[in-house]
């Protein structure tokens, strides 16, 4: 029996709340998710948020802190940049590479995804690739095509160890801060299709290990029901995070059945 995969939830906060909102998020959050076990939580606030979370926690594992971007440089003359010794400084384990937002609005690429997955591999921070297709790719019976494009663009070439570290997130466009979720069937099949081709590519251990998140309009009412397909190994929640008991809610949906 293959070892089950851990359910990984993820809060990403996106241009919300400043640092002075940090701490009562997480003195309710704290206590709501005191007697959760078996998920790993993890919280993505914007940078300043995020230097104010790294001080409160601390360390601590049972939250830990993800960024939403990085530079693909590691140090120098990039102004308003950040880099991975910088994120490493604040505790951080985890950067958010290639989000849609990024993608749609500031004209992030394959390529640049590459990148940054490649600089923060080297300095310990797991990448959370996120790829998905717009609506439009959807209509045109795409999708899969488009996945498959962003996977290679972003991922050919690493070797298995690499690709041990990364994990997926699976967000289709037209479901991001839109209301609309895929029903759960579609995002397993779309899971589905993801967990093959990193098996074709890498092979059947290193993708039965992976872990694929869905994200798009994920809330409290249907985490559950997405959680629990064969394929979906968490959640990357954008709005519904910005409540710390709605996320608790989100978070509990995946603590796995006695
Ligand atoms: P949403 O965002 O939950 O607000 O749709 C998800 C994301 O962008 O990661």
């Amino acid at each position: 029996m293959p070892i089950p995969r851990k359910k990984f939830v993820a809060g990403n906060w996106k241009m919300n709340m400043t640092s002075s909102e940090v701490a009562p998020y997480l003195e309710i959050f704290n206590r709501e998710i005191e007697t959760v076990e078996n998920v790993d939580i993890t919280l993505i606030p914007s940078f300043t948020a995020l230097a104010k979370a790294s001080e409160i926690l601390d360390g601590t594992q049972k939250i830990r802190l993800g960024a939403q971007n990085m530079s693909p440089e590691s140090k120098g003359a990039f102004t308003g940049e950040i880099s991975v010794t910088m994120l490493r400084d604040l505790f951080v384990r985890f950067v958010l590479v290639g989000h849609s937002e990024r993608r749609r609005l500031f004209g992030e690429t394959d390529e640049m995804a590459r990148r940054k997955i490649i600089t923060a591999l080297a300095t310990e921070i797991r990448p959370i690739l996120c790829i998905g297709e717009t609506l439009e790719e959807r209509q045109a019976g795409q999708e899969k095509t488009v996945l498959e494009g962003q996977l290679r663009g972003a991922l050919e070439g690493l070797s298995k160890d690499q690709i041990d570290e990364i994990i997926v997130a699976y967000e289709p466009v037209w479901a991001i801060g839109t209301g609309l979720t895929a029903t759960p069937a579609q995002a397993q099949e779309a899971h589905h299709f993801i967990r093959a081709y990193l098996s074709k590519t890498w092979g059947p251990e290193v993708s039965s290990r992976s872990r694929i998140l869905y994200g798009g309009s994920v809330t409290s009412d249907n985490a559950r029901v997405l959680l629990e397909q064969p394929d979906i190994d968490g959640a990357l929640v954008g709005g519904a995070s910005l409540d710390p008991r709605g996320f608790a809610e989100i978070v509990a949906a995946a603590v796995p059945a006695e």
